[in-house]
């Protein structure tokens, strides 16, 4: 099983941004403990601050991946495009987010990614995407 994990715009500033709502990890150390526990599985890990380069990214996985698990952090509110491209390619792409979207500001409760994606694992922190790894072992 070869997933990939992509964060969008700010995401690297994980472990410092706003830690009351994200938390006081970075990504890379988190993402360490997820390759240690989740040592059968090939992970990968990438994050671009640009929209193109998601959708670029998110194209390309289709022929190396078995499925995406995607934070398109603020993009999840805008983008037409990361949801188009989605849409395009046919391996699964679980969305997920650190808060709970839903219990913040309005404009944070629509994404453009929920109708094309597999399933949403929003609010769990970090843990959101230890929870979307365990929805494709459970395939
Ligand atoms: C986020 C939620 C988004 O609304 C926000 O723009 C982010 C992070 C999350 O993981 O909670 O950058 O996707």
């Amino acid at each position: 099983m070869k997933l990939l994990i992509l964060n969008g715009p700010n995401l690297n500033l994980l472990g410092t941004r706003e830690p009351e709502t994200y938390g006081n990890k970075s990504f890379e150390d988190y993402f360490s403990d997820l390759q240690f526990k989740f040592r059968n599985v090939e992970l990968s890990y990438g994050q671009t601050n640009i929209e193109g380069e998601l959708i670029d990214k998110i194209q390309n996985a289709r022929e190396v991946f078995d499925g995406v698990i995607l934070n398109a952090a603020a993009y999840t509110h805008t983008s037409v495009g990361i949801g188009d491209a989605i849409a395009a390619i046919d391996i699964p792409v679980v969305e997920v987010h650190i808060s709970n979207t839903f219990s913040r500001e309005d404009f944070r409760h629509k994404s453009f990614i929920s109708p094309n994606a597999k399933g949403v694992i929003v609010g769990f922190g970090l843990q959101s995407y230890d929870l979307a790894i365990q929805s494709f072992l459970k395939d």
